[in-house]
């Protein structure tokens, strides 16, 4: 049984995603909440009272303070690369957002920079981590079902409706979109049931007035022959549904929200799947184990894989063609 002290952990930016990881860690026994940076006044004050932790100006200055082991890098996509290098610098661990960077140069050099420091870097929180997604992903390892030939993911999401979406939300330039808000969930899910290694992409963008993106649809060939599409319309044009199909040489497997049914032999097997606590407690998970000498699923280089395949999907739908990735990025974990 392992007694060490609770890890001490900060939160960089205290919007939206750092209100869901505080409260992640309220409900942890392995990690503590120490401080926060936030280079609003006003969220500083008041978050800092909500939260009961010391507010910091910015990232540096509250990994270089002493007073936390890990960060959780909750800022606007265009400043984690920054908020990541000012850890790596000062010897703390990172749980990066995604998308990890706006571009897959940032996303490189935000990599680079923690292996050289030598902390882990994992990229998250997202859909992939629920649990369900897991157990497909063993029976894809193990062969329960033979061998993987494609996978099937669609998600009618009300994205666009859940509050006024403004040209800056929308401009991926900054790591906003759709596509790198609410799609690297779903490509993060494919890439852990596929293998990982996107070699081929193709795509389009779903316009709507003005242009803005209502949603994707996209082709992945991988590097061991597994094919996906993914669809996603964000428009709330239809109630919210999530479904994921994948394809055996042996049978197949249906996710849905209770678990999965597994075919097989023209039987129907239910494999029913715990509620997933929330995405942001199973990063504490993955965190912990890593710094406890398990290699994580989701590092730097898996955050930078989900960032350049869906960078791969812009560059598809504007050029209407096929782009090679050639992502050497991944290595197969067991
Ligand atoms: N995993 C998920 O499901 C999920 C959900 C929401 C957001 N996100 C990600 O989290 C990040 C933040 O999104 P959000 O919706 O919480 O944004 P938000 O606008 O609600 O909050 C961002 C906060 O960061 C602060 N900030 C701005 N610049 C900063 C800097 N340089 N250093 C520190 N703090 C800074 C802002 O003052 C603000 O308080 C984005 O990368 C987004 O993609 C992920």
């Amino acid at each position: 049984m392992r007694f060490h002290a609770p890890r001490r952990l900060g939160i960089v930016g205290a919007g939206v995603a750092g209100a869901l990881m505080s409260r992640a860690v309220l409900r942890s026994n392995r990690f503590v909440l120490t401080g926060l940076a936030d280079p609003d006044p006003d969220v500083r004050n008041r978050v800092s009272a909500e939260w009961g932790c010391p507010a910091f100006i910015d990232a540096t200055e509250l990994v270089t303070s002493g007073t936390v082991d890990v960060v959780y890098v909750a800022a606007p996509t265009a400043h984690h690369l920054g908020a990541v290098s000012a850890a790596a610098a000062a010897g703390v661990h990172i749980i990066c957002e995604k998308p990890l960077a706006t571009t897959a140069a940032d996303a490189r050099e935000a990599v680079d920079c923690a292996r050289r420091a030598g902390v882990s870097l994992l990229v998250g929180p997202t859909v992939s981590y629920d649990p369900r997604y897991r157990v497909l992903r063993q029976i894809v390892t193990d062969r329960r079902l033979g061998d993987l030939l494609s996978v099937q993911a669609t998600s009618f999401t009300d994205w666009h409706r859940r509050r006024t979406r403004t040209a800056h939300d929308l401009d991926a330039a900054v790591g906003n979109g759709l596509l790198l808000r609410q799609g690297a969930h779903q490509i993060d899910i494919v890439r852990l049931i596929c293998g990982g290694d996107v070699r081929a992409v193709s795509g389009a963008l779903h316009g709507g007035a003005g242009g803005a993106e209502q949603g994707f649809s996209t082709q992945l060939s991988f590097a061991n022959g597994v094919q996906a599409n993914a669809y996603y319309d964000g428009s709330g044009a239809v109630p919210e549904a999530d479904e994921l199909f994948a394809t055996f040489t042996g049978g197949g497997v249906r996710v849905h929200p209770g678990g999965l049914h597994l075919y097989s032999d023209g039987q129907l097997t239910d494999l029913p799947v715990d509620p997933a606590t929330s995405v942001w407690d199973q990063a504490l998970v993955e965190m912990d184990q890593t710094l406890d000498g398990r290699i994580p699923i989701h590092d730097g280089e898996w955050g930078l894989g989900t960032l350049a395949t869906c960078l791969a999907i812009y560059e598809a739908a504007a050029t209407h063609s096929i782009v090679f990735t050639h992502q050497s990025l991944y290595q197969e974990k067991s």
